[in-house]
């Protein structure tokens, strides 16, 4: 490769910031947290380490938006108390003196969630439409949700305002919202969950609408000098086969509608950035960046040098996960060119384990 083809480690400003690399580290739950919603001291380390070992850019764990219906995995994190901002905060620190964009994630599991694992027991979604599959952690299926109220619509969008009210009390660089994998907000996207015959409904802007209240009411909060992502997927962890949006025009359509929101990067989830798209001979990638020329963050299966380099031919950012969730020196290995073999995907449940990661 000539340098002039080598673009992961030239600098990709957005708006007031600028990152030293295109490699971040992908938002991953490690589940470390006690019952104050902060996560293992060892967990908040590692973050830290991978800014050091010289990431441009390093995302949270999805940190949980409200007490009452968000939490869809054991010992998730919150920032809504102030002894939750104080801990977050000293991350941010350390994360901004090793030179890197700190990235706070935050979502509400909807459907995902299994009895008892949030305070006030409710499991809530667009459409009380429960997922075919069993859910793993419990071996049981995944109770039948409620319907959300449209008090439940405004109570859920407080909790993801909130949310970001802390993370900017925390010193985040940015805050992204999780519109992918399934998770509430994804559930409103896709017809496959959302049935819903109101204004939140129906045609495919009546399902983006939660997505767009969301966004708006979260910007408020998120002073201009920071910035807002949004990351979408066509995968959900439930039923993962299924293709959450019909069709490429559709999910063209629903990254035209994201383009015109006041954010300031999108984040397109996959399982392999390569894979062509909707039957189409199309990436994801690809057919979101004929959509928009908003900064774009890909994922999924980006592991050596080589597709790092092929990730960023369309999107500026390469966001990489159980690679750099096992590796510490991945960054440096990336450098150098290092012969790297890809993952296996289980080496990573030592993710949610009380083991610390080097
Ligand atoms: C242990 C683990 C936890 C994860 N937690 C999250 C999460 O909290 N939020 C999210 O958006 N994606 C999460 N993911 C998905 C990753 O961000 C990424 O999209 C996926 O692993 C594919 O990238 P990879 O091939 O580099 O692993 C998680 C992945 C792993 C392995």
């Amino acid at each position: 490769m000539n340098a002039a083809e080598s673009r992961l480690f030239t600098p990709f400003t957005i708006k007031n910031f600028t990152l030293k690399n295109r490699i971040g580290v992908a938002p991953m739950t490690r589940t470390s947290g006690n019952t104050d919603s902060i996560p293992r001291q060892d967990v908040l380390d590692f973050l830290v380490r991978r800014a050091r070992n010289g990431a441009g850019m390093v995302y949270t764990e999805a940190l949980v938006t409200d007490y009452e219906s968000a939490q869809g995995y054991p010992r998730q994190a919150r920032i809504t108390t102030q002894k939750q901002i104080d801990a977050w905060g000293k991350v941010t620190d350390a994360i901004r003196q090793e030179g890197a964009m700190s990235v706070l994630q935050m979502f509400h599991c909807g459907r995902m969630a299994y009895e008892g694992v949030n305070p006030a027991n409710r499991s809530i979604a667009p459409s009380a439409i429960a997922p075919q599959q069993d859910n793993p952690l419990t071996g049981a299926p995944y109770p039948l949700p409620e319907a959300m109220s449209q008090f439940d619509i405004e109570h859920v969008i407080n909790g993801f305002v909130e949310t970001a009210r802390g993370a900017v009390a925390a010193g985040f660089d940015a805050i992204e919202i999780h519109g992918a994998h399934g998770y509430l907000i994804s559930q409103f996207l896709s017809a496959y969950t959302n049935s819903r015959n109101d204004g939140y409904g129906g045609s495919t802007e009546g399902r983006y609408r939660f997505a767009h209240e969301v966004i708006q009411a979260v910007r408020k909060v998120v002073p201009a000098d920071r910035l807002l992502f949004f990351r979408i997927s066509n995968w959900g962890i439930a039923d993962m086969a299924v293709s959450l949006f019909a069709d490429a025009a559709e999910w063209q359509k629903v990254i035209r509608l994201l383009s015109a929101e006041p954010i300031d990067a999108l984040s397109v989830s996959t399982y392999n950035f390569q894979e062509k798209a909707f039957g189409t001979d199309q990436t994801m990638s690809e057919l979101t960046r004929e959509i928009t020329d908003m900064p774009l963050f890909i994922c999924g299966k980006i592991y050596d040098r080589k597709t790092a380099e092929e990730s960023l031919a369309s999107a500026d950012i390469a966001l990489f996960a159980k690679s750099i969730l096992l590796n510490p020196d991945l960054v440096e290995d990336l450098r150098t060119g290092k012969e790297l073999p890809c993952y296996k995907s289980e080496e990573a449940n030592i993710a949610y384990t009380d083991t610390p990661l080097p």
